[in-house]
């Protein structure tokens, strides 16, 4: 990667694509372009051509999409499947087409099996179904990937697939209804510590284990591994440890500042009981995560009460 080179970052006004330009800005990359979905909508095939034809971008990072959790995904099933395969394919051919040197597919842990054995290797992509619930998204998801791998194998095209962890931090979305379950308790233990409640319930037996990578931590990954991976292999980009849920909610509660007790609401359901990626290959390459997860809350913290629009539906 050369600082002049001429960089497309898609979906840069969501957590993870914004927090893409900020380290690449912060590496002295300085050739960006970075329009909205109201600038260039990727679905739209026509104008995602024109748009290469014009910018002729050198390196692509592609992590534009409809993202959602379990509930989106039931209700707008086509635009989590049709929409995304378009926004991936007609990236990924438009980049190929006009001979970019490298793209970087973002990819996700969610397709992984929920039988996979953990920490999550890569090699159990493709091993069993992945979570029914998420089966629309998913499936878009592993077709982008496999089109990367697909260009590769075929025209020889540096495309690479990174597949993240639950990522946090600016930039994510703090409304109950699209909230994942991180923001989410950081909203809920703010408000209960405002309404001076007694005590806050959190969904299921506490017990599941999840892993919560910062957002940035995952663009420095990004960017390092646009430098220094070629392979047709996903590879994982996570913290390497995780939490239970029940811990990871007196974490929060104690940044927060919520006096009140921790009770378990268990009618409603765990989900898998762990998730964690094998990181192994990302840091024998020589990436690491840097950001600790009390100090990844504190700073997303701060950031949701700078920035309370967020919380709105
Ligand atoms: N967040 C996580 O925990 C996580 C974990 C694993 C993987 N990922 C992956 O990381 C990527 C980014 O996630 P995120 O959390 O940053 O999501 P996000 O905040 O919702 O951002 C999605 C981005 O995609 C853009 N987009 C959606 N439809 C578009 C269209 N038709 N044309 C152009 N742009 C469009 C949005 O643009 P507008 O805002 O302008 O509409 C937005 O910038 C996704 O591929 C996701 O699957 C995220």
């Amino acid at each position: 990667m050369h600082p002049s080179d001429r960089i497309f970052v898609t979906g840069s006004t969501g957590m993870v694509g914004s927090a893409i330009v900020r380290a690449l800005q912060m590496q002295g990359f300085g050739n960006i372009v970075c329009p909205s979905s109201s600038e260039l909508d990727l679905t739209d095939t026509i104008q995602v051509e024109r748009f290469f034809d014009e910018h002729r971008p050198q390196l692509v990072f592609h992590g534009a999409g409809k993202v959602g959790g379990i509930y989106a995904n039931q209700q707008y099933p086509v635009d989590y499947l049709a929409d995304n395969l378009e926004i991936y394919t007609n990236v990924i051919k438009a980049a190929f087409r006009v001979k970019a040197r490298k793209l970087l597919f973002i990819g996700s842990s969610c397709v992984y099996p929920n039988s996979a054995p953990q920490p999550i290797p890569e090699a159990a992509l493709l091993t069993g179904p992945f979570e029914p619930a998420l089966e629309f998204f998913g499936t878009a998801k592993l077709a982008g990937i496999k089109l990367c791998q697909a260009y590769r194998r075929q025209h020889g095209f540096d495309a690479i697939c990174v597949m993240p962890s639950s990522l946090y931090g600016p930039g994510d979305y703090f409304d109950l209804e699209r909230a994942h379950v991180l923001p989410a308790l950081l909203r809920r233990f703010h408000e209960a510590k405002l309404g001076e409640k007694q005590s806050l319930a959190i969904w299921g037996s506490g017990e599941p284990r999840r892993e919560f990578l910062h957002v940035d931590d995952f663009a420095k990954a990004a960017v390092f591994l646009m430098r220094y991976y070629s392979d047709e292999q996903v590879i994982n980009v996570g913290y390497g440890e995780d939490i239970q849920i029940l811990e990871l909610a007196r974490l929060i509660r104690s940044v927060v500042g919520f006096e009140g007790e921790i009770e378990l609401d268990r009618t409603r359901p765990d989900g898998v009981r762990q998730k964690l990626l094998d990181i192994t290959r990302a840091r024998e390459l020589g990436w690491a995560p840097r950001i600790p997860l009390r100090e990844g809350l504190e700073s997303t913290y701060r950031w949701m009460l700078e920035n309370p629009e967020t919380m709105r539906s």
